[in-house]
């Protein structure tokens, strides 16, 4: 392993009914509330009223942003950020999925800084304050909840990139799997995709002695696997949403990752196939990812075996390395795709036209990835393979 220090201040508050206890947390940090939401889904299933009653109750002076899309646009944050600035907002409750909260950090950190936010997405400035924040989580998938990542989108320069502080993790949060019995077919498969993959940037790496983090990261893969299926069948599973609610916030809160480093590669080119065409973060993962894995494959054959043995089954007697480690990457390819995640980027009707812009984007800060550094070249070919 090497050496680490582990730092997680967020307060989980899991299981049914626990959106009540907002009623203990909010009051902690003021009265000057500014509830951030999607486009309505919140509203549709009842859970605004719930959160609106508790924090009427507690007499909290509610401001709202409302319509954060997916993929949360820095447009968006600006409005948030006025709204803290204008009213003196002493807190931020973000409730929806990790595009509503993504867009609470970003608000968080801009409402404490003069110039534009976007100099803090872009790491030209690091803040140094933020407004406090929580979370009611409503869609299993980018462990924004418990982490402090944010990922935010300048549509017009069709940018978009992560960034994070010490400041960012949200101080609590409430997750109920009920406030997740709402979330579509397709968004519920897009979220195990993702923190699968999420698991997936973690596992590949070169650090020797990571025994039990190999077995946390395999048991939580392993988890979403038999889970998955069952829950596209049965989505108002309360035991169902709840594993899976839990594996997201485990695979992206920092425990799998103690001692080692993860690559992230594809993370970081599906952002910029994203910035250019607006498609669904673990849509472009599941495309991206296996291609990502052959293209990668003898970087370290033994991890692409490994994975394969203990996740896939793969049997692995009489054949070689290779031959294990692609059966490996065609059995995720055909889980995920079992389940409706989409295989190729025409699936999206997206073609060649732009795979150079998206790979210059990929490439805004040079080579990258931890596992294998990725040039513009490598990128070029995982795209090209995604077609
Ligand atoms: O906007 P509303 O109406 O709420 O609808 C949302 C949205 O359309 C809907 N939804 C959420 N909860 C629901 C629901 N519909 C019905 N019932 C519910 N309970 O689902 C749609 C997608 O929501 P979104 O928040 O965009 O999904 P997700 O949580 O997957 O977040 C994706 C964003 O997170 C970033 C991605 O790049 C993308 O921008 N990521 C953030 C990370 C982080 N902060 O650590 C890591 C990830 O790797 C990822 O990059
Ligand atoms: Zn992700």
């Amino acid at each position: 392993m090497e050496n680490f220090t582990y730092y997680n201040p967020t307060k989980l508050i899991f299981g049914k009914g626990q959106v009540a206890q907002l009623e203990k947390e909010v009051p902690n940090y003021g009265k000057k509330v500014l509830l951030v939401y999607g486009g309505g889904s919140i509203k549709r299933n009842g859970l605004y009223d719930e959160v609106v009653k508790v924090l009427a109750e507690n007499d909290s002076q509610i401001y709202e942003l409302s319509g954060v899309e997916p993929n949360p646009r820095l447009s968006t944050v600006h409005r948030g950020i006025e709204i803290c600035k204008a009213e003196n907002i002493e807190f931020i409750l973000a409730v929806g999925g990790g595009s509503v909260i993504d867009c609470t950090k970003a608000i968080a950190v801009g409402a404490k800084y003069d110039g534009d936010v976007w100099d803090i997405v872009t790491k030209k400035h690091f803040p140094t304050e933020a407004l406090p924040f929580g979370t009611v989580l409503t869609l299993a998938a980018t462990g924004s909840e418990m982490n402090s990542g944010s990922v935010i989108t300048n549509w017009e320069t069709k940018e978009k990139y992560g960034w994070g502080s010490p400041l960012t993790f949200p101080k609590f949060s409430i997750l109920d799997p009920v406030n997740t019995f709402t979330v579509p077919k397709d968004q519920t498969v897009y979220g195990m995709v993702d923190m699968m993959t999420h698991v997936f940037e973690q596992y590949f790496h070169h650090t020797k002695n990571t025994p039990l983090q190999d077995r946390f990261c395999e048991s939580l893969l392993k988890t979403v696997i038999e889970t998955a299926p069952k829950l596209i069948e049965d989505l108002d599973n309360y035991e169902l949403r709840e594993t899976i609610l839990y594996s997201g916030t485990i695979a992206l809160n920092g425990q799998l990752q103690m001692g080692y480093r993860g690559d992230w590669a594809s993370h970081n080119i599906e952002h910029a196939v994203s910035a250019v065409y607006d498609i669904p973060h673990a849509g472009g993962l599941a495309i991206l990812f296996p291609n990502w894995m052959k293209h990668n494959l003898d970087e370290n054959i033994a991890r692409f075996v490994q994975l394969a043995t203990n996740v896939f089954d793969v049997d692995p007697s009489g054949k070689d390395d290779r031959s294990i480690a692609l059966e490996g990457i065609s059995k995720l390819r055909e889980f995920w795709s079992s389940i409706g995640a989409p295989s190729r980027l025409q699936d999206y009707n997206i073609d060649g036209e732009n795979i150079e812009l998206m790979a210059d984007k990929a490439m805004i800060n040079g080579e990258f990835g931890n596992f294998k550094k990725l040039n513009k070249e490598d990128v070029t070919a995982i795209l090209t393979a995604s077609l």
